[in-house]
């Protein structure tokens, strides 16, 4: 399997199992990674944690190999295809993290900025090289990036093909967090801070955030207060501000 899906604790991790090809994302990977989401969603899982098998790399990006001789309609069909899975991941419920433990280059990027959020080692490489093959990213890295990092140092980065080292990727936001010990530990501790929420109230938080990037000011205030409403009528909201006024820990049941 390119993929392996596994539980640990309240985590489902998810590992790109192709190490002799860093990671590469061929077309099996890509429909393995999909699948791997749908078994998330029917799992008892508090967040996903996404790595690589090795050392070396989280993903070196598309598979090169693989993408050589397709057909103008085939290479949009890929581009499709890439994109509606890292799309589904981006929707998920539970919060996902990639925890870039070496390269994460082209498609290996755009699959960690398809998750909620970014860990990395101190000697991970993050970069779009597309440029250098001739290509531009294709699994929604430019329209992910400028929108994490800015529109000037998106373009830098695509345009260039430079690849930034871990602790200047946390400089403009690119990661959250650069981590020294053992990456898949790291990872849990950063969802811990996470997990212990009501699911809905996170997803809500998510959804006003997201949003934001997307529509005017106004319209982004009329979302928020909708959502605020929403997250109000849970049985979650009552249990929180319940807990707080008893001077106790909220139990959570994501209702
Ligand atoms: N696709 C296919 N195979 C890849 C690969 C990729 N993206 N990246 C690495 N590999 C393979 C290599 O071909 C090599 O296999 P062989 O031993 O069979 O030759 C193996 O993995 C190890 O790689 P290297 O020997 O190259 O390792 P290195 O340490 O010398 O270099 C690297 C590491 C700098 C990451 C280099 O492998 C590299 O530049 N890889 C390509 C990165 C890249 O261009 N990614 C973008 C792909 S296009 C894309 O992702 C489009 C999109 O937006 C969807």
């Amino acid at each position: 399997m390119a993929v392996e899906l596994t539980q640990q604790e309240e985590f489902a991790i998810l590992k790109l199992n192709r190490p002799e090809a860093l990671n590469a994302l061929n077309f099996e990977t890509i429909a393995e990674i999909s699948r791997a989401i749908d078994s998330v969603r029917e799992r008892d899982v508090r967040a996903l944690l996404i790595t690589g098998e090795g050392e070396k790399a989280f993903c070196a990006g598309a598979d090169i190999k693989e993408l050589m001789g397709q057909s103008v309609h085939e290479h949009r069909r890929t581009a499709e295809f890439g994109q509606s899975v890292f799309a589904k991941l981006d929707r998920l419920d539970v919060p996902s993290l990639a925890v870039i433990n070496g390269y994460a280059l082209g498609g290996g990027l755009e699959l960690a900025l398809a998750c909620h959020f970014r860990i990395a080692t101190a000697h991970a490489k993050l970069g779009f090289p597309e440029i250098k093959l001739g290509l531009i990213p294709g699994y929604g890295g430019t329209q992910r990036l400028p929108r994490l990092v800015g529109e000037a140092r998106a373009l830098e980065m695509i345009m260039s093909g430079r690849s930034i080292a871990a602790e200047e990727a946390e400089r403009i936001n690119l990661v959250h967090r650069v981590v020294d010990d053992d990456p898949l530990e790291a990872g849990m501790a950063f969802a811990r801070e996470i997990t212990g929420y009501s699911l809905p109230a996170l997803g809500l938080a998510r959804s006003a955030v997201t949003r934001a990037l997307d529509v005017p000011l106004a319209e982004g205030f009329r979302i928020e207060a909708d959502l605020w409403t929403l997250a109000y009528q849970t049985e979650d909201a009552t249990e929180g501000m319940t807990a707080f006024a008893e001077k106790r820990k909220a139990v959570f049941r994501d209702r």
